[in-house]
């Protein structure tokens, strides 16, 4: 067993803009209030411009959610883009597009959760001084989704890693969060970082497989907290310790240090580098 956290940042920062993504207020999403059109609303951008604004506009404006109802929506929500998707390869596609823009209703209803009111997810917010960051799980189904708040110390990273789901969706509650995205070079098999990114408020980022590969660190002097949603839920990710060597990634098994407030003392367990050409 082995941690996967891994040594200090120990070097200048590159800081760029942050996404900025907040939007207008919004209002509870009820999946069934698109009725018929729902199969095309969820994911198809020409559809929503030319046909389903009008049936956004006759909705009463928007607003900010709680946990709770974020929890309640998200397993509908989700079950209806994989149906249709399933049906109508269009959809699919268009789904796939939309991810992590403002057509996509999970960046939308997620980037409604209200983060102000109580500063409610510091009841989840468990850290080790002993680790880079540690992993709280809120709340998921097993099925659809996983919502969790990563405290991460100062000065302390994640490993590079991939998504094998359809994405994550993330949030910055306190501090300040570094993101840095990789592709890989096919003609070297390096990891080739092409952005960096400090997120210091709480609009919601995304990344998935097709955007790259990233690592997530806290370049602040103080900790910071961050909501991930990961959808449909992971167990278990790449990871590449030597960004040199693209074509050896191992597998890091998903453990939470906390779930639903109760700490699981469990470390993340690292599994044997894959085979050179195997999983990629
Ligand atoms: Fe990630």
């Amino acid at each position: 067993m082995v941690d996967i956290n891994t040594p200090p940042l120990n070097r200048n920062i590159v800081r760029r803009s942050t996404m900025n993504l907040s939007r207008s207020p919004t209002s509870i999403i009820n999946v069934d209030d698109y009725g018929p059109a729902a199969p095309m609303f969820f994911g198809h951008i020409p559809y929503v411009a030319a046909k389903a604004t009008k049936s956004l506009l006759s909705k009463p404006a928007p607003a900010a959610i709680n946990l709770a109802e974020l929890i309640d929506t998200l397993p509908s929500l989700l079950r209806l883009q994989k149906e249709n998707a399933a049906r109508v390869m269009s959809i699919r596609v268009a789904q796939d597009e939309a991810r992590g823009t403002s057509a996509d209703p999970i960046m939308d209803l997620f980037g409604r959760l209200d983060l102000s009111c109580g500063e409610w997810w510091k009841q989840y917010a468990h850290s080790d001084p002993m680790k880079n960051y540690t992993r709280n799980l809120i709340a998921t189904d097993d099925e659809t989704f996983t919502l969790l708040l990563l405290c991460w110390n100062s000065g302390k990273e994640s490993p590079i890693h991939d998504h094998p789901c359809d994405g994550c969706w993330v949030r910055v509650c306190e501090g300040k969060i570094l993101e840095t995205r990789y592709e890989i070079d096919s003609k070297t098999d390096k990891l080739e970082m092409t952005s960096e990114t400090v997120f210091e408020d709480s609009a919601p980022t995304f990344i998935n497989d097709s955007m790259g590969y990233h690592k997530i660190g806290n370049p602040g002097c103080e900790p910071a907290l961050s909501l991930h949603l990961y959808c449909p839920p992971i167990k278990e990710c790449k990871i590449w310790l030597d960004p040199s060597d693209a074509s050896l990634p191992s597998t890091a098994v998903m453990c939470n240090y906390t779930e639903y407030g109760v700490k699981k003392n469990v470390d993340p367990i690292l599994k044997e580098p894959i085979n050179r050409g195997g999983g990629q």
